[in-house]
Order: structure tokens, then C-alpha cells, then sequence
């Protein structure tokens, strides 16, 4: 028998719970032995309780208790945040006890941290769930994809935003009822702060692009646009031009350095991606021996986000019978520079209020061809305002650096009455 422990008995901690009982009696045969939680530590025991009626199970609101157990071999972090899930890991680590965690807030900032704990004790550091809740991705990567040089990894990765542009897409919503509706449905938290603004699928993509590279990419690192800003109007437009529009996280191992930032992307409606709807997530891959791999599933929620918590933890337990655990720590073992934003190459998407009158495109062309922006598509709308026309426009590849100089110096022309949105195209030839 071996004894685990779980931090937290909210979402995750109460479906690890449940999976663990339901795979009770088949575990033995399974992974070669029977994994038991033992304790629970929470902040409210009254709450927890109400939860749970197992006399095996205690109850807790003190974390030496469970740090103090000689019998507890493996912590299941669950709370979330930095502290105190950051101290509650390390003590449990340099106590030598193995981990699981599918806290993408500490992971993103502190990851280094926490390896060079496991790695110092020998044991195990897992944490498959931090991304993509139930769709496994870190482990392809650390292991199945191992012998391949990786290039690229974007997809979508958090599921509310998903689910947000979905019913904007497919019902004319515009952001804000189409978030009232996420809230409603549980699919955005009472703060949808960290899911609309970007931040959650950054934390991801910074873990993401440090696993695909072996080279560490900290939250910091990653440059971040949400979904606000985004209206039915940009979207109509974008399917004017073949194209839906999806909050992406790229990551890119370029020649010139790693390519990291979340920002919502126009893409192609014929490519698999655009057809991942609600609060589905995917994650694209491509390597030089596996070319493009696709991974599709739920990417959060109760029971498939425990999925992949109790995938770690039967790996520890397997890992512990065949005396090899830490067998797979921190896989970055090189220094690559990140780039900054203007650095990089994209498509864009431009969609300007301008003048009605002749003379008024052939200015805007002046523009982008001072800054070697070329222009690939371009439909003009008729806008309801006098002296007033809408112009879409869908660029080339350039820098962006180029194009924002360029969109800045048309921002100024006087045949330009506003610059209404600027939104990157994702193309694969990057
Ligand atoms: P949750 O429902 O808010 O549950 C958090 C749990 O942690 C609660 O039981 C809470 O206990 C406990 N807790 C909070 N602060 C604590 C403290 N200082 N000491 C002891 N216990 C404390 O969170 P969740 O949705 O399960 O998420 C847990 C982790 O999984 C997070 O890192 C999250 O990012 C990650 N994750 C979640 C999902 C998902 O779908 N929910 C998907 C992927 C990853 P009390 O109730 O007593 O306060
Ligand atoms: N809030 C996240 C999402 C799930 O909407 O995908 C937790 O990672």
C-alpha cells in the first residue's frame, strides 16, 4: 500500500478523489499495487467534510501533519497560487516526498525552483494537469516526442475563452453576453480576469515552450493579448476573409530565438483548429521526425483534469516499485533567447474607418509600402456614416515592428477617421 496525500478538495481535489475510488479495485493489477488517500488539508474542514464520508480519509486544516507523516510518499498539490502551494511543494520535496501539482500559476513563474528541489531529494515532480487539464501534452513531449527537434507548439488552451468566441462566432453574441453566459454555465470563474485576459493560457504556453525547446520560458517571457476587445463585427469580417478567430498560444523555436505570446489570431476556417469549438482545447505540435501531431480533449473541469493528476500519480507508484523514480526531472538543458514582440512575423489583419473619396487606398498602399508591408487581401464595406468607408485588409508576412510603425504613421492621415481593430492571421509557413 502506498499513501498519498491531496492539497485542496475543491474542482480537482474532489474528481482525483473520486477517479482514485473508482479505479480502487482493478489498481492493484493495474500499477502493481493500491495507492490510498490519506489525508486531505484544507482551510475549512467543515466544508470538506460535508464532501466526503470516509473513515480512511482525515481531515485536516495543518500542514505538518501531512509534511510530518513518514507513511504519506507522494503530496498531490491542489490549492492553486503561489503560496502557500509553493512552500507546502518544496518542504514536501526536500522531505523527500514525491509530487504531483497542476498549479500552472507556480509552474510558469518558479518551475526552476521546484525541479532543482526534486532533483536535489531524487524524486518525482509531475505535473501533466498544469496544461490542458485532461489532454496529456507533457508527457508526449518529455518522452513519446522525445527524438524529435520541435519547432512549434500552439493551439488553444484555455477552454472559457474558447467556449466565449465560440457563441460570438456562432450566434452573433457580442463579449460581454457571451461571458455572462460562460459565468452562468461555470465555465468562467466569478473572476474571469486570468481566462479573458490572456494570463491563464500564457502560464500555460511559458510551460509548454520550456518542455517542446528544453530551454525555460517564464511567464514573464510571454507577450499576452486577451479577448476584450474583440467584437462580432471583427468576426464577421474575418469569415470575409476565409478565416475564424481563436485566442491562440504560440510558441516557436525560431533560428533567431523562442517565439512565446497569446493573443486572439485570425485562422484559417479549413484548418483543424478552427473547428475546436466550446470549451474544447487542442494542442498542435510539429517536429522534424513527427511532422504534425494533433492532441484534442477537455481542457478543464472536474474529472478530466483529475485524469491526468492520477496519470502522474500512478507513474510515481510505478516508478517507486521499480526503485527509478526521478528518472525524468527538468528537461531544460539549454539557454535560448526569447524574442520581443517586434521581432516576430506574422500576417495581419487591419480593419480601419477612412475617408470615402478616391485617392484614399492609394494613400494607405503609400504607407505600407514605405514599411514593406504588402497587402494580400483587402475588401471595402459600406459604412453607415457619411463620408465614411470600412476597409479590411489582411497583410503579407512582416515584422511586426514594421507593421505597427506603418499602422501608426496611417493612424495620422487624415483620411483615416479610426483605426478600429488590428488582429495577428496565424499562418504556418512561420
Ligand atoms: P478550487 O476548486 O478553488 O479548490 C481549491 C482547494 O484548495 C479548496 O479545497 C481550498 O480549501 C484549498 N485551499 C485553498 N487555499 C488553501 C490553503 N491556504 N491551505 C489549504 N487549503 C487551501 O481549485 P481547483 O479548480 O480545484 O484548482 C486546483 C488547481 O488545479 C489550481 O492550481 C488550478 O489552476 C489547477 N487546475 C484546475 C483546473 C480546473 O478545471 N478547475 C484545470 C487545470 C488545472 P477551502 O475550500 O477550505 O478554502
Ligand atoms: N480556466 C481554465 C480554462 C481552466 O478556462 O481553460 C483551468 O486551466
Amino acid at each position: 500500500m502506498i499513501y498519498a496525500a491531496l492539497l485542496g478538495f475543491g474542482t480537482v481535489g474532489g474528481g482525483v478523489y473520486k477517479v482514485l475510488k473508482k479505479r480502487e479495485s482493478e489498481m492493484s493489477a493495474k500499477i502493481g499495487c493500491t495507492v490510498k488517500i490519506k489525508k486531505i488539508l484544507v482551510r475549512n474542514i467543515q466544508k470538506a467534510s460535508q464532501r466526503i464520508s470516509d473513515p480512511e480519509v482525515a481531515i485536516t486544516d495543518k500542514w505538518e501533519e501531512i509534511l510530518q507523516d513518514p507513511s504519506i510518499s507522494i503530496v498531490i498539490e491542489l490549492i492553486g497560487g503561489i503560496e502557500p502551494a509553493k512552500t507546502y511543494i518544496l518542504d514536501a520535496l526536500h522531505a523527500g516526498k514525491h509530487v504531483v501539482s497542476a498549479n500552472k500559476d507556480l509552474i510558469a513563474v518558479h518551475g526552476k525552483e521546484l525541479f532543482d528541489a526534486s532533483e536535489e531529494s531524487g524524486v518525482d515532480f509531475l505535473f501533466e494537469a498544469a496544461v490542458a487539464g485532461g489532454i496529456p501534452i507533457i508527457r508526449p513531449l518529455k518522452q513519446c516526442l522525445a527524438g524529435n527537434y520541435m519547432t512549434e507548439v500552439m493551439g488553444i488552451v484555455n477552454g472559457t475563452t474558447n467556449f466565449i468566441l465560440t457563441k460570438m462566432t456562432q450566434d452573433n453574441m457580442e463579449f460581454g453576453d457571451a461571458l455572462a453566459l460562460a459565468t452562468e454555465l461555470g465555465y468562467a470563474e466569478a473572476d474571469p480576469t486570468a481566462d479573458i485576459e490572456g494570463l491563464d493560457a500564457g502560464r500555460k504556453v511559458a510551460i509548454l515552450s520550456s518542455v517542446a525547446f528544453n530551454s525555460r520560458v517564464v511567464f514573464n517571457d510571454v507577450y499576452i493579448e486577451g479577448i476584450t476587445k474583440i467584437t462580432s463585427q471583427d468576426i464577421r469580417c474575418a469569415k470575409d476573409m476565409g478565416c475564424d478567430i481563436k485566442l491562440l498560444g504560440i510558441a516557436r523555436n525560431t533560428p533567431e530565438g523562442i517565439e512565446a505570446y497569446v493573443c486572439p489570431m485570425l485562422i484559417p476556417s479549413t484548418h483543424p483548429l478552427a473547428s475546436v469549438n466550446d470549451s474544447y482545447n487542442a494542442v498542435f505540435v510539429h517536429g522534424d521526425a513527427v511532422e504534425d501531431a494533433m492532441f484534442f480533449g477537455r481542457g478543464a473541469g472536474e474529472l478530466p483534469t483529475a485524469s491526468a493528476v492520477v496519470g502522474d500519480l500512478f507513474d510515481i507508484v510505478r516508478n517507486m516499485q521499480a526503485d527509478c523514480c526521478a528518472r525524468i526531472g527538468c528537461t531544460c538543458y539549454k539557454e535560448l533567447p526569447v524574442k520581443k514582440m517586434a521581432d516576430t512575423y506574422n500576417r495581419y489583419f487591419l480593419r480601419l474607418q477612412v475617408k470615402d473619396r478616391c485617392g484614399v487606398l492609394a494613400e494607405l498602399m503609400e504607407v505600407f509600402a514605405k514599411y514593406h508591408v504588402s497587402v494580400a487581401q483587402l475588401i471595402q464595406k459600406d459604412s453607415q456614416k457619411e463620408d465614411c468607408a470600412e476597409v479590411v485588409i489582411i497583410t503579407a508576412r512582416v515584422r511586426e515592428g514594421d507593421f505597427r510603425t506603418a499602422v501608426e504613421e496611417m493612424s495620422n492621415r487624415s483620411v483615416v477617421h479610426k483605426i478600429s481593430s488590428i488582429l495577428r492571421v496565424y499562418t504556418k509557413e512561420n
